[in-house]
């Protein structure tokens, strides 16, 4: 196994990354705010095993521009030598971990302005400054890498839509993939923020996932999609959360779920002081 790298800064970044390409070596970036778990693991061993990397960047940056003021940027789980463990247990080859004068120097002054999945008020109704900063740290990030390939996890259904236009129309030469969530035992999505639920309210979490997985049979089986949704809404009401959205989207374009060809339900609620978001697939409605 080759022992891990930890690059601080763009030219430490580029050097390795040029020594690999030169060598004809496929390079894969997975963006990460660290605070890692299992699902970020996949993510490093899918850029392996399916995207066929022989060399795998996990970038850590706790990105502000992403926060809105009232949002957790300051007490976002910072968690970096554990982090940089489970990467080397993982046989992850670098660590880019950027200081935000790296990433935002004096006088930074451009963000990407975004249309498309980025208005599907869906996130952006909550989180309107949201996608700008994701956005453009990830332009930045591919720019400073220039990675063959880009691994996303499917969790942030939105940001990965929101990222996958962004590349194309800005003919960034990075292939965006999306992975699979991955969940706990009961059903919960893996994430940075489940560390913030008491054990109240994590026992109370996976009602996200069965409710959807409902929703998703009763949606496949033929019912309409607004009466389906309807129950939905209330059932997470009832068990406690603060919804923010349950939405039957097109998968491809996050708009108007009625003529899509692929389907996918999105969730996002709040318990306590928690805010959860997760997705699934749901497959077309049988034909009468
Ligand atoms: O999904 C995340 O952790 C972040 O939004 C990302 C893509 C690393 C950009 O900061």
């Amino acid at each position: 196994m080759n022992a891990l790298v930890i690059a601080r800064t763009i030219a430490d970044l580029r050097a390795h990354v040029a020594a690999w390409k030169q060598a004809g070596e496929r390079v894969a970036l997975v963006p990460t705010m660290g605070a890692l778990h299992a699902g970020h693991i996949a993510l490093t061993q899918h850029a392996r095993a399916h995207s066929k990397a022989q060399r795998v960047i996990v970038s850590i940056f706790v990105n502000p521009t992403q926060f809105a003021p009232h949002e957790d940027f300051s007490k976002y789980p910072r968690t970096f030598e554990a982090d940089v463990e489970k990467l080397t247990a993982a046989g992850v080859d670098l660590v880019y971990a950027p200081t935000a004068e790296q990433m935002y120097p004096q006088g930074f002054a451009t963000t990407i302005a975004l249309n498309g999945p980025a208005l599907a008020d869906l996130e952006d109704r909550f989180r309107p400054t949201h996608f700008a900063g994701v956005a453009t740290i990830v332009a930045k990030l591919f720019t400073q890498a220039m990675p063959d390939v880009a691994i996303f996890g499917q969790k942030d259904y939105q940001q990965l839509a929101v990222i996958a236009r962004m590349t194309r129309d800005l003919d960034l030469p990075v292939q965006v993939i999306g992975m699979e969530t991955v969940r706990e035992s009961d059903g919960l999505a893996l994430s940075s923020r489940n560390v913030y639920l008491s054990a109240e309210h994590r026992a109370l979490a996976p009602v996200l996932h069965t409710t959807m997985q409902a929703c998703t049979q009763r949606i496949a089986a033929g019912e309409a999609f607004e009466s389906v949704l309807d129950a939905g809404r209330s059932a997470i009401t009832k068990a406690g959360f603060a919804l923010d959205y349950l939405e039957l989207r097109d998968a491809d374009n996050l708009g108007a779920a009625d003529s899509a060809q692929k389907l996918r339900l999105l969730v996002a609620a709040r318990i306590g002081a928690t805010r959860l978001i997760d997705n699934i697939d749901v497959p077309l409605p049988r034909r009468a």
